[in-house]
């Protein structure tokens, strides 16, 4: 045997080993034997540079000091889940899925693992990419620390697709974990919090042969590509299994929600047995196709969702309930507490939601309340332990003017939220708009921060989002702590801003109700600004996935004069009001045509057919009036869509003959 052969040997010798230990929980020899391979390997690697690989095994020992973690877009963005704590909540999640799909499906129940999630990309059976959650839209490379994961392939076995992302938890066991303290312990160091944070915190370490010391393991769940093996989410995440990556031996297939409620039950007893944690059960719909037809909210799929276990509490005393002002005016009731621990970290400060909750828990200042840690980062308040009230307890009222600017509060029927209408003059409302106003996935304004925006508002400088491109050095330098590089800094970031697409322009007016997404829909719409202000309720409404709310929120935006005078002035400052995508455009065939899609289809996915629509200058909208130009029918579009469209003539186009118009 030759040295290059005696490496390739090595290598797919160790890298079988770390399968069998790492994955199937069978070492077939002893660690001694294991270290012997893997020490001839690297010296054979040091000594012949010219057989160097980047994915041999002996890149999981680390490879080296990164300087900063370079940011990636994901492909396809990293959505969370919506959380369900009931089972009347999972009954509702099941009774809506059924409203839109008439077939039988199954559901596949799995366990919601307690770490840091993180997206692989493999190519050619090869480790390419590993990139953290981040903001979902985009996250952190950390592909050199994540090599050291001794359970995550880097190169895989059998019949794996060419290209594919594949997701999943990484996380510590409770035994490494508290092992990793009792070692900090011994040493005079301070314990790590939970396990949770401490995955967390490890992979974003700038050495990787310190995070090849922590002994991070990872499940995966969830496969994403164009050639999976096949519409089965089950059946893709087994297949898996045998390309090499750890898969959770306990996820199940059921045929219905009852199936799913006996599931979580097992595991609500039985967590407390596994090696690691879990803090609930995502159940997931099996078929993809399905999944597809059932698509996605602005943030989660409407296909999946969490069943979250109780959550820890604890109890502590309420000093007081102070009231917070947020940017729309909302108010929100904050209670101040005794510092207790909980989950890993101290907490001061806990939400009491509204009015109605105060009410409700009859919570008082001096009690002794509840506290819990729920998916939210702010920890709430959830009950009083009524038996250690004192006697001279007085029951709370709420606040009627406003804290900030003293203005008469209101609430109106159905809102939740009392509010301050005063949105012109009551401070924290005007700092926290342009806070959202420059906050990077709005208009993304460097070195501006909450700060200097006190600062330039107190100081007169800005009143209304149009000021900010008015700003000159001979403004910003008289003013404490602002330097001269730290004014040209915000100038020119304030300069760059006018790059930003329409669709983030519009998101970052702040409009209520108008997400990222919902901005990109009425961008992509309308393409113009002009054609937003002049929409009616009726147009907007018709528009696919926005609804009454939205679509009233827009109305009475635009209706403001005064609002309307500042997107103007944005306007004539050179910020983006109309689509560049237009350029973009494969064709114009569709040329505004409104367009309704029902159904499920054969070539492509529902999301796609839509892509399609807008990429060839069509519209999309929600349901079939006289407006709708076609309907572009799949397999199972429901009966009264079809009865709607051969009542107002509307022509009903089949998936193949939707691509015969367009290709
Ligand atoms: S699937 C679009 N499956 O929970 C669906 N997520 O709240 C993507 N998680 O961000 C997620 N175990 O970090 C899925 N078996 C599991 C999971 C799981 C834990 C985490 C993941 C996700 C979060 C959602």
């Amino acid at each position: 045997m030759n040295t290059k052969e005696r490496i390739d040997f090595l290598r797919s010798e160790i890298e079988n080993h770390n399968y069998s230990y790492y994955i199937l929980d069978t070492p077939l020899i002893s660690d001694f034997e294991f270290d012997n391979l893997m020490s001839e390997l690297i010296s054979l690697e040091e000594n012949h540079p010219e057989f160097f690989s980047d994915h041999s095994p002996t890149k999981k020992v680390g490879g080296g000091l990164i300087d900063n973690f370079e940011s990636v877009r994901h492909i396809y963005p990293m959505l969370s889940l919506s959380n369900t704590y009931s089972f009347e909540d999972l009954k509702d999640f099941d009774d809506r899925i059924k409203k839109i799909i008439d077939i039988p499906f199954e559901y596949v129940c799995e366990l919601k693992f307690d770490g840091v999630s993180i997206s692989l990309t493999y190519e050619d059976g090869k480790l390419l990419r590993a990139v953290t959650r981040g903001d979902g839209e985009q996250g952190d490379d950390v592909t050199l620390n994540i090599k050291t994961i001794r359970s995550i392939p880097l190169n895989l076995m059998g019949d794996y697709p060419d290209r594919f992302e594949i997701r999943g938890e990484v996380f510590l066991s409770i035994e490494d974990f508290k092992e990793m303290n009792i070692s900090r312990l011994s040493k005079g160091l301070e314990e790590y919090a939970n396990p949770r944070n401490t995955a967390s915190g490890s992979l974003k370490l700038l050495d990787s042969n310190e995070v090849y010391k922590r002994p991070l393991d990872c499940f995966l769940y969830y496969i994403l590509g164009e050639n999976l093996p096949s519409n089965k989410h089950f059946t893709n995440i087994n297949n898996a299994k045998k390309w090499g990556f750890k898969i959770s031996d306990k996820i199940m297939l059921k045929s219905d929600i009852f199936g799913v409620m006996e599931y979580i039950n097992f595991w609500e007893e039985e967590r407390h047995n596994l090696p690691f944690e879990i803090d609930g059960i995502v159940v997931k719909v099996n078929d993809i196709d399905i999944q597809d037809e059932l698509g996605y909210t602005s943030k989660f799929p409407r296909w999946a969702i969490s069943y979250k276990f109780k959550a820890e509490q604890v109890s502590t005393k309420l000093n007081s309930i102070t009231y917070q002002v947020g940017r729309t005016g909302a108010i929100t009731p904050v209670a101040n507490l005794d510092p207790v621990s909980l989950a890993g970290t101290t907490v001061k400060r806990a939400s009491l939601h509204n009015a109605d909750q105060i009410k409700r828990l009859d919570i008082r200042e001096g009690d002794i309340v509840y506290v819990e840690k729920g998916g939210e980062i702010i920890p709430k308040v959830v009950g009083v332990d009524i038996k250690k009230r004192t006697l001279f307890s007085i029951e709370t009222d709420f606040i009627d003017n406003c804290p900030e600017c003293n203005t008469e509060l209101v609430r109106t029927d159905g809102d939740a939220k009392h509010y301050c209408l005063n949105s012109n003059d009551c401070f924290p409302q005007i700092v926290g708009r342009f806070e959202h106003f420059i906050s990077r996935k709005a208009m993304n304004i460097d070195g501006l921060g909450s700060e200097t925006i006190e600062l330039l508002v107190k100081e007169g400088l800005i009143t209304d989002f149009s000021d900010l491109y008015l700003l000159s050095r001979e403004h910003l330098l008289p003013l404490d702590r602002i330097a001269e590089r730290s004014a040209d800094n915000l100038i020119s970031g304030i300069r760059e801003s006018k790059k930003i697409p329409f669709e983030r322009v519009l998101f970052s007016l702040g409009i209520r109700f108008v997400g990222e997404t919902v901005a990109r829909k009425l961008a992509d719409y309308y393409k113009d600004i002009e054609h937003i202000i002049n929409a009616s309720l009726e147009e907007l409404i018709q528009i696919d996935e926005i609804g009454d709310k939205i679509a009233e929120s827009v109305v009475n935006y635009f209706s403001n004069n005064e609002n309307r005078e500042i997107v103007y002035k944005l306007r004539q400052y050179g910020l983006k009001f109309i689509s560049e995508k237009s350029e973009m455009l494969l064709s114009d065939k569709l040329n505004d045509k409104r367009i309704v899609v029902s159904g499920v289809f054969i070539n492509y996915s529902r999301n796609e057919i839509k892509k399609l629509i807008i990429s060839h200058g069509g519209k999309n909208v929600s349901s079939i009036s006289k407006n709708t130009n076609f309907v572009i029918a799949g397999d199972n579009m429901g009966p009264s869509k079809k009865q709607k469209a051969n009542d107002l003539g509307v022509t009903i186009l089949s998936e193949d003959e939707f691509i015969k118009i367009i290709s």
